[in-house]
């Protein structure tokens, strides 16, 4: 879909500062640079906008919406940033939408289980509101120091815990959106069920801020676990630990969390933190965490995935029980992402998805690609939900016309073994983005790309919101 936008006249932008107040709004332009780009690497995807707005409340946000659809401008919404698909960047110029701002907890509902909050909130804010009250939201990204719920929600995010409790959507209760004409719409609620009418929310979650903005959420909770506790399993070999996932996901147990590290990626990330983990002769780590309500059945739990992974070949079994040692090997996991892009800022972070009996078929796919294109694929991920993250990195000492050569010949063969081979998906966390649309396309059935297409042109004919994500 073609469409052109209006550029931001002087005119215009006055017409933005009365709605948000100059205190809120942004045109420096080394100011909005931070705008310009999400973890995608900047040299390949950044993009300007023309101007960055942080709203106060919906009010003014469904004020911004319905500016926009008068001058057919484009809208990006954004949380932190953090994103690796480059959703939040703004492709065609037009208004950053930052939810930097509304970030307040509105209310929790111990009876009900709820916590009701902007989209703006940090991930890891939402759980210390929550400390004490014996409740947690599950939802765990990698990014929860710095992640906004709003970005949580609109790429349906996973992370570290889903083996067990799902991913961010399931946690969705309700929402508050704005849509591309300006009206704001309460979707769900605080129940569980609700099958009143066609799920629009679900159609919200996930949809990278293609079809409104999210501005407000109403989460489920969950009592905290009074026990948790962790393996950390090394292995000789990546494809000896890779191959002991399905048959833990077999045994009955349910793990909280089945991670999977290389040694390069722990090699990369022990440096960056000042970190050591013993890699004596290691090829790849799991860490496993049980958690529970019954101390004795989550050693129980620990004991028998500890003995299975010894009998398929683990080296040794290392617990974690105490809450530093238990941080200090998260803390390795959660910055793998940033100790690989310190090692080379240009790369391709993936998420592809397969169903979990065949997820010991990937390392061999990487490993060929990694020799046939000469190119380091340091791999870790979420390998209890099948989702790996496959990082092609760029050789620092290559050129970047080399890497951009290289780069869509290597994703068009991963993502066609993943999704035609091991019927995987090309994406289980970061989304499609910018970076993903085109291959989204040649992937996906002709019918059911339609109804893609059918689905943003109802709700956002204009197509001023988010556009160049996802479709087209
Ligand atoms: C992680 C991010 C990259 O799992 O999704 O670390
Ligand atoms: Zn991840």
């Amino acid at each position: 879909m073609s469409t052109t936008y209006t550029r931001l006249t002087k005119g215009i932008i006055e017409e933005l500062e009365k709605i948000v107040g100059a205190r809120n709004l942004i045109t420096d332009i080394e100011k909005m640079e931070h705008y310009s780009h999400d973890e995608t690497s900047v040299e390949e995807y950044a993009h300007m906008p023309e101007v960055v707005l942080t709203p106060l409340d919906v009010g003014q946000v469904a004020a911004i919406m319905r500016l926009a659809t008068k001058y057919v401008i484009p809208v990006t919404p954004r949380g932190a940033g953090s994103g690796l698909s480059g959703g939040a960047i703004p492709l065609f110029g037009g208004i950053v939408l930052s939810l930097e701002k509304m970030n307040r907890v509105l209310e929790i509902d111990e009876a009900s289980l709820t916590v009701t909050a902007e989209a703006g909130i940090v991930t890891n804010e939402l759980n210390e509101h929550l400390k004490g009250k014996g409740l947690f939201f599950a939802g765990y990204p990698m990014s929860l120091e710095t992640c906004f719920l709003g970005g949580n929600i609109a790429e349906n995010a996973g992370g570290g815990k889903a083996v067990k409790y799902g991913v961010t959507g399931r946690y969705v209760l309700g929402l508050e959106v704005v849509t591309p004409q300006g009206e704001i719409v309460e979707l769900g609620g605080k129940v569980t069920k609700d099958v009143s009418g066609y799920d629009l929310k679900q159609l919200y979650i996930g949809s990278e801020g293609t079809l409104g903005v999210i501005t407000k959420a109403t989460i489920r909770l969950l009592g905290v676990p009074n026990v948790a506790s962790d393996l950390l399993v090394p292995f000789k070999s990546a494809q000896d630990a890779i191959s002991v996932v399905p048959l833990i996901m077999k045994g009955g147990i349910v793990p909280t969390s089945i991670e999977f590290m290389d040694r390069s990626s722990i090699e990369m990330t022990c440096s960056y933190l000042n970190e050591s983990l013993p890699l004596d002769g290691v090829g790849a780590m799991l860490l496993i965490e049980i958690d529970g309500s019954d101390e004795q059945q989550v050693e129980r739990e620990l004991i028998a995935v500890g003995d299975l992974c010894i009998q398929r070949g683990a080296m040794e079994v290392y617990i974690a029980e105490d809450a530093s040692n238990r941080e200090r090997i998260w803390s390795v996991r959660r910055n793998i992402a940033e100790a690989i892009k310190v090692y080379s800022p240009v790369q391709s972070l993936e998420d592809v998805v397969v169903p979990i009996g065949t997820i010991p078929r990937v390392l061999p796919e990487l490993k060929r690609l990694s020799e046939k294109y000469d190119v380091t694929i340091p791999c870790y991920g979420h390998a209890g939900d099948g989702n790996l993250h496959a990082t092609i990195v760029k050789n620092p000492e290559s050129s970047m016309e080399t890497w951009q050569d290289l780069e869509p010949k290597i994703l068009t063969e991963l993502y066609a073994f993943v999704v035609g081979k091991l019927g995987g998906k090309i994406s289980g966390e970061h989304g499609i983005g910018l970076k993903r649309r085109v291959y989204l396309k040649n992937l996906t059935p002709p019918a059911e790309y339609r109804l893609f297409e059918a689905v943003k042109k109802a709700l956002d004919p204009a197509a001023i919101m988010n556009p160049g994500k996802i479709l087209w």
